[in-house]
C-alpha cells in the first residue's frame, strides 16, 4: 500500500505541479498523440479550448467510432482534451465521464465545462469531471457494467497496481462495452533499478507494459482476445533519458478489447462468415476493426469466432451480417493472408484472423 501511495503522490506531483504544458515535458513519449487524431477529430480539437489543449500529455488518439448516446469513461483525463472531443461525439443523448487524482488537473478540465457546453450548442453539460483513482472506480461511483465505453490516453502505464485498473474496467463496462486505449508499451520489462525513476514514470517510459505481460493480463482478467489499432514507434529525444532506458523499445498502441463472455485464446473456425453494411457514420466504404482487419462495405469475409463475436454482440452489430454460429467447428481458424489496412478493394485477400 504504501508504494501505491508514494507513486500516487509523485505522479500527483509531476503533473499537478511540475509541469505546468505539455512544452514541459522532458521527452516526446507523453505528448507524442498530439498528431495522431484523424482529420473529424481535428476538427472537433479547434473547438476545444486553448488551455485544456496546452495542457495535453497523451501519446495516442483513443476516440472509437459509434459513439452517439453512449457513456463513455476517460480514465486519466487529465485536464479533458480527450473528454470534450467525446462530449461533442456522444451528443447531448450520451454521457461523459472523466476520473483523474491529480487536482489541479481536474481544476482547468472544470473550468471550462461551461464554456464547452455552449461551444458544443448543448442545454446543460454532458460531461463530469471526478477526482478519483483508477484502480478503485467504485470509489468515484462508477457503477457495475453501466458504461458503453472505457477511453483513456497515456495514463494505465502510470498505474502501480496495473491489475486492479483492468479488473475495474472490466466490471463497469456493460456486455459487449469497449475498452479503447492508448499507452505506452515496451518490449521487455523494464529493468527494476529503473523502476521507480520519478522522471522515468512521469515521462511515461518506466511504467510502461511489456505487452506479453498485458496480454497475460488481460486473459487472467477473462479477456483472451485484445486487438491492436494503431503502434507506432516511440523515439526518445533527450540524450539524458536515452542514456538510462534507451535498451527498451518503446510504442504508443491502442488497443481495443470487449467485454464478451466467448473470447477464446486463438482463433478458431465455426465457418461464419460477415460483411460490413457499410453504415458506421464517417466509414462508408470500409471499417477497420484493428491493423489487419479491414472490412470493405458489402464485401463477405470469412472470420474467425472471436471478430464474429466483436461485431456481432457490441454496438457495432447493426453495421454488420454474420452468417453463421458457433455450433460446427472446422479447427483453428487458418490464418491465411489477413485484409489488412494495407490491402486494396479488389485485392484476392480471402480470410483474415487475429
Ligand atoms: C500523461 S497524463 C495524460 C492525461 C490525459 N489523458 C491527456 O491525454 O492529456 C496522465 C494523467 O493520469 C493521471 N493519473 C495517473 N495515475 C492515475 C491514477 N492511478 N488514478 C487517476 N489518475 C491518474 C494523472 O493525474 C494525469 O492527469
Amino acid at each position: 500500500m504504501p508504494v501505491i501511495m508514494n507513486t500516487h503522490q509523485q505522479l500527483k506531483e509531476y503533473y499537478g505541479k511540475l509541469l505546468q504544458s505539455s512544452s514541459d515535458l522532458k521527452t516526446n513519449a507523453c505528448a507524442c498523440g498530439e498528431d495522431a487524431a484523424p482529420l473529424p477529430i481535428r476538427r472537433i480539437i479547434k473547438d476545444i479550448h486553448p488551455e485544456i489543449i496546452d495542457r495535453f500529455y497523451g501519446c495516442g488518439s483513443p476516440i472509437p467510432p459509434l459513439l452517439d448516446g453512449c457513456t463513455v469513461l476517460d480514465l486519466g483525463c487529465g485536464t479533458g482534451r480527450d473528454a470534450y472531443i467525446i462530449a461533442k461525439l456522444v451528443g447531448k443523448s450520451g454521457k461523459v465521464i472523466g476520473v483523474d487524482m491529480t487536482d489541479e488537473q481536474l481544476e482547468v478540465a472544470r473550468r471550462h465545462i461551461d464554456w464547452q457546453t455552449d461551444r458544443f450548442g448543448y442545454s446543460k453539460p454532458n460531461m463530469e469531471f471526478h477526482q478519483g483513482y483508477i484502480e478503485d472506480l467504485a470509489e468515484s461511483g462508477i457503477a457495475d457494467n453501466s458504461v458503453d465505453v472505457v477511453i483513456s490516453n497515456c495514463v494505465i502505464n502510470l498505474s502501480p497496481d496495473k491489475p486492479s485498473v483492468f479488473r475495474e474496467i472490466f466490471r463497469v463496462l456493460k456486455p459487449g462495452g469497449e475498452l479503447y486505449f492508448s499507452d505506452v508499451f515496451a518490449d521487455r520489462r523494464i529493468p527494476v533499478a529503473l523502476k521507480d525513476d520519478p522522471i522515468l514514470r512521469g515521462e511515461c517510459l518506466s511504467g510502461a507494459m511489456y505487452i506479453e505481460d498485458f496480454r497475460r493480463l488481460l486473459r487472467e482478467i477473462g479477456c483472451a482476445d485484445y486487438r491492436v489499432v494503431n503502434k507506432t514507434a516511440i523515439t526518445i529525444d533527450n540524450d539524458e533519458v536515452r542514456s538510462k532506458i534507451g535498451m527498451v523499445n518503446f510504442w504508443s498502441i491502442t488497443v481495443r478489447a470487449f467485454k464478451l463472455a466467448e473470447m477464446e485464446d486463438i482463433c478458431e473456425d465455426f465457418g461464419q462468415v460477415a460483411a460490413y453494411r457499410g453504415s458506421i457514420p464517417g466509414h462508408p466504404h470500409y471499417f477497420d476493426l484493428d491493423d489487419h482487419h479491414r472490412f470493405f462495405t458489402g464485401k463477405r469475409m470469412p472470420v474467425c469466432g472471436n471478430t464474429a463475436s466483436m461485431l456481432q454482440n457490441t454496438r457495432f452489430s447493426n453495421h454488420f451480417i454474420v452468417e453463421g454460429d458457433r455450433s460446427v467447428h472446422f479447427g483453428p481458424f487458418a490464418c491465411a493472408p489477413a485484409t489488412s489496412k494495407a490491402a486494396s478493394a479488389d485485392s484476392p485477400l480471402g480470410g483474415a484472423c487475429c
